[in-house]
């Protein structure tokens, strides 16, 4: 197995992503809990140095232990991770200068050009004479350390690449896991064939891994997991039940604003298919009743989310000695709420989800997902064979149809948007694009527009389609529909669901609009 040792960058968990896509077993450890017992312990294959945030001019700063160089294992080190390699193996890094040539900070693309010198770990690299790299770096290295030599640099980073090709230790100034190092994952592939990895680690690995785990931390203790449907949560249940069996009980929470049929589906796929305890809680009538009168849409999914709490509290109490709650929670969750929180950004909306809630009832967190994206948590979803209509399901937001029906939300509306949302999705599926779109979905404008249908005049509801892809959900582009597609959905939504006479399709990207219309 590989060792990332982590020195707290953004991107450590996309090293490990860019493994496991080379089928290759990874840890990610803080280098804090990295000691020399633990690397005998450990006893790894390779090691890799992450990125991070401090710097190595600095007293106290992050360093691994040196037994970690005398090992006789290939190391890679990323960024400060290269610095830090650099310093101790008695090279120099000094402090950045923002402008000025030979070594200054630098962020953003570059492109590095190849020394002489043929390196292994760069079979592939250079096709055109120049590579583009993601360089993020105050620090920069002023002069290697003995053994290393040289084999890439750039304007800012005359050491860019550099490497002791004697004991493999290699170091690299910028960051070849992320999509802007176009080719680094071809680095990364390089360095562990030279490590000696076959590549045979498979997403069944990880789920045996990942029941282990939950063993581990659950023991004999009871856990409860708020289930909306969505593909995380219903993933991160199915693994749990497979690790712990009936010690899981789910909760869903019908609160009224779900799509056409979407209760009995969720209930169903977790009773036939699983056999796993859930409580099925509808509160329609308490949620639809509250947000009677509500059209603004901060107020709305505060009152959703304070409901989805008391909703969820309430069953959970009767649960007895749960003491673990379960979350699917992505790393992209993760990362986020940890660079953002506090920070100066300003609130677009009040996500809803059960934050709030383990401090409030006294639970421990089981978040199996944590450290995936969400093509991974599809990739576990089939290997724990959840059917792939829910493993392929479009994003759907914790306020669910509230947030489609701008203004007031009535019984009337609900229903008419639930009908003319199953139509451009069977619309959708028919055509074969529901896997080209990240999120599609109708939201239900709070006009009305007169029409003429047959001889008569009509005066009902307009509706939006909405279409995006998007590779996050943080920016979105409106998906390129043909005309034909267009006017073929826009005829079957007005022949077949009563109250709507008037179809759009919603252009805005995200920016400047949000994916949602609120
Ligand atoms: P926006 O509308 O902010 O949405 O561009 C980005 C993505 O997030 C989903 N979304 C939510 N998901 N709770 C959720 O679980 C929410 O409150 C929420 N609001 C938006 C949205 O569907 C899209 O995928």
């Amino acid at each position: 197995r590989l060792l990332i040792i982590d020195f707290g960058s953004q991107v450590t968990q996309l090293i490990a992503r860019r493994l496991r896509e080379l089928n290759v077993y990874c840890e990610i450890h803080p280098y804090q809990n990295v000691t020399d017992a633990f690397l005998s312990e450990f006893s790894p294959k390779a090691v890799i140095f992450s990125g991070g945030p401090d710097s190595v001019t600095r007293a106290g700063s992050p360093r691994p232990p040196e037994s970690v160089y005398t090992m006789g294992v290939p190391i890679l080190g990323i960024c400060y991770g290269q610095q830090v390699m650099m310093q101790q193996l008695g090279g120099q890094v000094d402090g950045g200068k923002i402008s000025g040539g030979g070594g200054t900070a630098e962020f953003g693309r570059a492109f590095v050009t190849p020394v002489e010198n043929k390196l292994s770990i760069l079979d592939g690299w250079f096709a055109d004479g120049k590579e583009q790299v993601w360089m993020s770096h105050g620090d920069h290295v002023s002069r290697i350390a003995p053994g290393f030599e040289v084999f890439g640099t750039s304007p800012n980073a005359p050491y860019a690449i550099t490497a002791d090709k004697e004991r493999n230790f290699y170091a690299v100034q910028f960051h070849p896991e992320v999509h802007h190092t176009p080719n680094g994952k071809k680095l990364y592939e390089n360095f562990v064939r030279l490590a000696g990895f076959t590549g045979d680690w498979t997403m069944g690995a990880y789920k045996d891994d990942a029941i282990a785990r939950i063993r581990e931390q659950v023991g004999d203790k009871r856990v409860i997991c708020g289930l909306s449907g969505g593909v995380d949560s219903s993933v991160a249940a199915v693994l749990i039940h497979e690790a712990i069996g009936d010690q899981l009980t789910c909760v869903f929470v019908d609160h009224g604003l779900l799509r056409l049929n979407e209760a009995e589906e969720v209930v169903s796929m977790f009773r036939d298919n699983y056999n796993i305890p859930l409580i099925h809680a509808d509160e329609s009538e308490l949620f639809l009743g509250e947000l009677d009168g509500v059209s603004d849409p901060e107020t709305k999914r505060k009152v959703i989310g304070k409901l989805f709490i008391d909703v969820f509290q309430k069953h959970a109490n009767e649960i007895e000695g749960a003491e673990f709650l379960a979350q699917g929670t992505l790393y992209p969750d993760v990362i986020e709420s940890v660079s953002f929180s506090g920070g100066p950004s300003v609130t677009i909306k009040s996500h809803h989800n059960v934050g709030g809630l383990p401090e409030k009832m006294g639970l421990k967190l089981v978040e199996p997902l944590r450290e995936l994206f969400k093509d991974e948590v599809r990739a576990l979803g089939r290997e724990l064979g959840l059917p792939e209509k829910f493993i392929g399901r479009h994003p759907f937001p914790g306020p669910g149809l509230a947030i489609r029906c701008p203004g007031e939300i009535t019984r009337e509306k609900l229903e008419i948007l639930r009908k003319a949302d199953a139509v451009y999705i069977d619309q959708i599926r028919k055509h074969g694009l529901y896997d080209d779109i990240w999120q599609a979905f109708v939201a239900i404008l709070p006009v009305r527009t007169v029409g003429v249908m047959g001889d008569g005049r009509t005066y009902d509801y307009a509706c939006a389609l909405r279409a995006v892809t998007s590779v996050d959900g943080m920016t979105a582009d409106y998906f390129p529909f043909t005309h034909d597609f267009l006017g073929e959905t826009a005829t079957r939504i007005i022949n077949e669901v009563q109250g709507i006479n008037r179809v759009t399709y919603d252009i805005t990207s995200k920016p400047p609009g949000t994916i949602e219309w609120e």
